[in-house]
């Protein structure tokens, strides 16, 4: 598998939505973005990247109002948030394409991916087929079939598990604070900046809390699901969205607005 190295970017639906208002897409930041990520690319030719989105206003409100509502994620919430994620892939996927000349291919996790027991398993073979040809797989947060019916495997969740499953040097997520707080900064802006910390040092008490409408638990859950799927080796990335060129320098070098979290 000639794949390496690898780095997986997690671009959050924190940025490229508004997560408040359903179906809006903060078009300029997408943009700026992934000309970012082409830029990078066409230096950096040998590097492989995986591009993974989050939900956002696309995907979390449409699953907590079906929740709200029926106690799970029905046949028909299926169908709808499935289909609403795939209309914000596609818009990822020809902005990549047209604008910032990356080679995309869609991966619809939930064609790749089920959940048995609350573990999610996934067959890879598409998203490495297209690495070696020097495309960029783009996946996203997702709804899929489960023991229990239908479930949510998140984008953080997929980023973590192609990481590992793949070996990949670096996950980056891209979020819309400018690092990892010792609490949520938009529920206490005293909270202190962790530039670098070793993930056993921050997991115990960096707060539980995300102050928007995540149904997939927000900072916390982030960092917690590396060691719930036993990854070990990764250089972990919170990257401030909004900088411009911050997303250039993250992949580039170490040094850029955010924090580091090493596993
Ligand atoms: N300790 C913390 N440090 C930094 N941010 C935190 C912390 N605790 C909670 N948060 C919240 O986590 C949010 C980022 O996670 P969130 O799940 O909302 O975004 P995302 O994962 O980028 O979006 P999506 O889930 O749609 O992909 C921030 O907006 C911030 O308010
Ligand atoms: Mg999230």
């Amino acid at each position: 598998m000639k794949i390496r190295p690898l780095k997986i970017i997690k671009l959050g639906g924190s940025v490229i939505t508004v997560k408040e208002i359903r179906w809006s897409i903060r078009r300029e930041v997408l943009l700026r973005l992934l000309r970012e990520l082409g830029t990078y690319r066409e230096e950096f030719p040998e590097n492989q990247v995986v591009l993974i989105h989050g939900g956002g206003s696309f995907g979390h409100p449409l699953v907590k109002d079906c929740v709200s509502r029926y106690g799970k994620i029905t046949e028909s919430c299926y169908i709808s948030t499935a289909d609403s994620m795939d209309t914000l892939n596609a818009i990822v996927r020809k902005y990549s394409i047209n604008v910032a000349r990356i080679p995309a291919i869609s991966i619809p996790p939930r064609t790749i991916c089920s959940i048995s027991s609350g573990s999610p398993r996934c067959r890879l073979d598409p998203v490495v087929a297209a690495l070696e040809r020097g495309f960029t797989p783009i996946l996203y947060g997702d709804v899929v079939t489960s023991d229990r019916g239908f479930e949510v495997l998140s984008g953080d969740t997929l980023a973590w598990y192609i990481a590992r499953d793949l070996g990949a040097l670096e996950i980056l997520f891209v979020t819309d604070v400018d690092g990892l707080y010792e609490r949520d900064p938009k529920l206490d802006p005293n909270a202190q900046k962790i530039t670098e910390a070793l993930v056993d040092e921050v997991i115990n008490y960096v707060a539980a809390s995300s102050s928007t409408v995540d149904v997939t638990g927000g900072m916390m859950k982030k960092l917690i699901e590396g060691k719930l799927l036993g990854v070990r080796g990764i250089k972990v990335k919170i990257v401030g969205g909004f900088i411009e060129g911050n997303l250039y320098s993250a992949l580039k070098s170490d040094n850029f607005v955010g924090s580091i979290v090493w596993y």
